[in-house]
């Protein structure tokens, strides 16, 4: 792909620049952001890393300047402010809507056919947002957020087993928050079902703990994560490059699929060179049923405060 680019060039959006130019997913991948000097700095402190780290995708940093973002072909949003101890994402929303809204615009005009991934929080609601702003089929903007969950509870499962990370395979749905949904009886070890290996008690901790892994880090350093973060924003980002049809949960708007309708949720989906290319229906039983269900109800509400907010 010829240009990337990423819109915030703070903690989340300076390691997803780094990962994709480390795996060469570009020829340029361009960092964006509205403080003077920042996205240059951390640009040039990224490229110099090249001869280091044998890449060559060019590494540009922009203050505001969306000219320089012209024909990109994937353009990550990691734009607005990070949670505080005590904060949920939900309080973000105010600050982050207007945010998401205005760069959305300006990066559209001059990268009509960009595919759109939001990383920004409160997420379902941004990469709704993001969707109303882009003027855009749904197809072509979704949000990350299971990449991450999953890359947690799949952390968490080999720290259990004291088995390789790689060998977890895991499906999890519903917003990034803590009603997300992990699904223990979708998670295996190479195939061997999870709940063979692993104590009804243990796997709920583990669950449990997953759903909160945000808040766990927030706890930790004062601010919100982002080696991971950045990571699998670059993941999903090289599945659409390399047209890869990986079957990963994806925040997507839901037109009917689970009974939900009008509204950004985590499913799995299949990502490749056209963003969602297919939203996967996997049975679910009554148990999981109810908790997607609570969940998109905790999304909706969220939608409620960005409606009252008129933006659109
Ligand atoms: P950060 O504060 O380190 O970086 C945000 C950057 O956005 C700052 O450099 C800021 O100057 C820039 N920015 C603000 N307004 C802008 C505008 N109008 N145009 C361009 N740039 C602008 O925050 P961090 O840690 O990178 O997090 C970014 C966002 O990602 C937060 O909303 C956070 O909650 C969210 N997040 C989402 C995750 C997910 O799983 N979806 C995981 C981790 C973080
Ligand atoms: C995370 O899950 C805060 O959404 C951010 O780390």
């Amino acid at each position: 792909m010829e240009k990337i680019t990423v819109i915030g060039a703070g903690n989340v959006g300076a390691t997803c620049a780094n990962v994709i130019a480390h795996k060469d997913l570009a020829q340029e991948v361009v960092l964006l952001d509205i403080k003077e000097g920042i996205a240059e700095g951390k640009a040039l402190d990224i490229w110099q890393t090249a001869a280091i780290n044998h890449f060559n995708t060019r590494v540009t940093g922009v203050t505001n300047d969306y000219l320089k973002t012209k024909g990109s072909g994937v353009i990550v949003i990691t734009s607005g402010i990070p949670r505080k101890p005590g904060m949920s994402r939900d309080d973000l929303i105010k600050t982050n809507a207007s945010i998401v809204k205005e760069v959305t615009e300006k990066a559209v005009k001059y990268s009509p056919h960009a595919i759109i991934i939001v990383v920004s929080n409160p997420l379902d609601v941004m990469t709704y947002a993001a969707y109303q702003a882009s003027n855009k089929p749904s197809n072509k903007v979704f949000g990350m957020a299971g990449t991450l969950d999953t890359g947690r509870y799949r952390a968490f499962l080999a720290n259990a087993l004291n088995v390789a990370p790689v060998d977890i395979h895991a499906m999890l749905m519903g917003g990034h928050g803590d009603t997300m949904v992990p699904l223990p009886r979708y998670t295996s070890v190479n195939g061997i079902p999870v709940t063979e290996l692993l104590g009804e008690e243990e796997l709920n901790k583990i669950v449990e703990r997953t759903k909160k892994g945000g808040g766990e880090l927030v706890n930790l350093m004062g601010t919100s994560a982002w080696y991971a973060p950045g990571a699998a924003a670059a993941q999903m980002v090289e599945a659409i490059v390399d047209d890869q049809k990986r079957i990963i949960p994806v925040c997507a708007c839901l037109k009917g699929e689970y009974g939900l309708k009008n509204i950004y949720m985590g499913v799995p989906v299949k990502l490749g060179k056209d963003g969602v290319e297919e939203i996967i229906e996997v049975q679910l039983n009554e148990e999981e049923k109810k908790l997607l269900k609570t969940s998109a109800a905790a999304v909706k509400d969220v939608m409620k405060v960005l409606d009252k907010m008129k933006l659109f």
